[in-house]
């Protein structure tokens, strides 16, 4: 994957058992020799610890809005740089406070700054996903120009079946081979 040589690719990671899958996501990019830089939510370093995005991307992981050791305004900074954003997985919650415009920690507040193409990839439970909210909000962001990556159907990490799933990493990809600018 050529595309993604050299290119700065920033990787916004929430709060969602798919952040598994993140994982790979991070790991393929490093292999396609992007430079990969990692942004988790605190819901997100419940899940997988940061050293785990850090050893995968080779790159430090942002976390926090204030105190960053690499960057005074990582907000600004870090939404300079990219060339594309990448959310996945993205949650609920972080689709309705990309809707709202809420910038409450790093991830949603650098949503605000960066100009270049965004790719959401939802993940959650199918009567999350099916919710009027979070249909209205996933409406409303790609309205607002970001490109969603649709869940799919399948076997879900709480034991039941329905369309939540995050799209394969390969699709993922796929679609941000086609947004590089
Ligand atoms: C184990 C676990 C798994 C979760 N998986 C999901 C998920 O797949 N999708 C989702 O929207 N929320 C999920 N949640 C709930 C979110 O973590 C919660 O809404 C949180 O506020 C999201 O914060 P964030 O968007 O800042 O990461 C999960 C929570 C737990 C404890």
């Amino acid at each position: 994957m050529k595309t993604f040589e050299r290119r700065r690719i920033l990787i916004g990671v929430t709060g969602s058992i798919a952040i598994y899958k993140a994982c790979e996501l991070v790991f393929a990019l490093r292999k396609a020799e992007a430079r990969p830089a990692v942004v988790m939510t605190e819901c997100a370093t419940r899940l997988v610890a940061p050293e785990t995005f850090r050893a995968l991307s080779g790159e430090p992981v942002h976390t926090r809005l204030f105190a960053d050791d690499h960057h005074a305004m990582p907000h600004i900074s870090l939404a300079a740089e990219a060339e594309l954003v990448i959310v996945a997985p993205a949650t609920a919650n972080f689709l309705a406070k990309l809707a709202a415009g809420i910038a409450d920690d790093l991830l949603s507040t650098l949503m605000l700054t960066v100009s270049c193409p965004v790719l959401l990839a939802p993940a959650m439970h199918a009567q999350m996903w099916a919710h009027p909210a979070v249909q209205r909000n996933a409406e409303i962001v790609k309205h607002d120009g970001a490109h969603l990556v649709e869940p799919v159907a399948g076997a879900l990490a709480c034991g039941t079946e329905g369309k939540g799933k995050m799209a394969p990493v390969e699709e993922i990809l796929r679609a941000a081979e086609g947004m590089l600018p």
